[in-house]
């Protein structure tokens, strides 16, 4: 361990999806910030572009590609893509999520379930099968799921968005305790309540902020960049014995 730079990533090429805008645009630039080459992916070429510029401005290496993670073929020509680019990919960041159903249970259609599986479950379990193949080619690497408190307590109107959280804890053990034989780390970071446009419907909204507050220790939502050093910690070589671990980052919540 250099205990001068147990946060270092130079050299390493890492994947964060979803990373446009919110949470993954924080870890992006955190992860170029500690010499990560970033590539920067949502399903809109030109708000990746963005962040990239960003990045660049801030003195990081980036580059942008388009993909939507509930889509496999758009999962295939990703990977393709960085497997010609850059041969390797040694950190992956599942984070593109969707949750395109506020409501009842008992309401929920088909068509909302089906899009919650495909971005939440299959993008994530398909880009770690992805990933992990690239990573096994050169030895290591390391995965971080962001999942979310939904997964240890569901939401009350987000119950199939919670369920896939819930699957995402799973998986995060499952692929820890095969691909521990890869050297390839996976672990999870479990967010609480943070302030982007993902979660409007509950942070802009007093009533139900005034509900949740209460059950916040720290007594209000985080912002997007109090995500990424948690995530940081887990792909760098300070957790290098870290694996098939949730990492809460709840502001108290989950305390009870
Ligand atoms: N915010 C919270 O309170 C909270 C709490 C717990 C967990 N989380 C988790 O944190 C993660 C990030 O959420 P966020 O709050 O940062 O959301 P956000 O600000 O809305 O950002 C979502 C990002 O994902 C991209 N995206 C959405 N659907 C996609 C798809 N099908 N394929 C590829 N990219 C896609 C978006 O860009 P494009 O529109 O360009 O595709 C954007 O870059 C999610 O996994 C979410 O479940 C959030």
């Amino acid at each position: 361990m250099d205990f001068q730079k147990p946060f270092d990533l130079s050299g390493k090429v890492a994947l964060v999806t979803g990373s446009s805008r919110g949470i993954g645009a924080s870890i992006a630039r955190m992860l170029a910030g500690h010499g990560a080459q970033v590539i920067v992916s949502s399903r809109k070429q030109d708000a990746c572009e963005a962040i990239v510029a960003q990045i660049k401005s801030e003195g990081g290496q980036a580059e942008a590609i388009a993909c939507h993670i509930g889509d496999m073929e758009s999962i295939t020509n990703l990977f393709q893509q960085i497997r010609e680019r850059f041969g390797r990919l040694d950190i992956l960041v599942n984070n593109a999520a969707a949750n395109p159903y506020f409501g009842p249970i008992l309401d929920t259609t088909l068509e909302a379930y089906q899009k919650t599986v495909d971005v939440n479950i299959r993008g994530y379990f398909f880009a770690s099968v992805e990933g992990g193949r690239l990573m096994k080619e050169k030895g290591g690497g390391a995965i971080v799921n962001v999942a979310s408190i939904n997964a240890e307590n569901p939401g009350v109107y987000q119950g199939i968005y919670s369920v896939t959280k819930a699957a995402i804890v799973s998986m995060t053990k499952a692929f820890a305790k095969e691909c521990a034989a890869y050297k390839i780390r996976v672990n999870a970071l479990l967010p609480g309540a943070t302030d982007t446009k993902f979660a409007a419907t509950l942070v802009k909204n007093e009533k139900i902020l005034n509900q949740l507050m209460p059950h916040v220790p720290l007594q209000r939502v985080a912002q997007p960049d109090e995500m990424a050093g948690a995530v940081l910690y887990l792909v760098s070589p300070a957790a290098s014995y870290t694996t098939g671990s949730c990492l809460t980052v709840d502001g108290g919540y989950l305390i009870g």
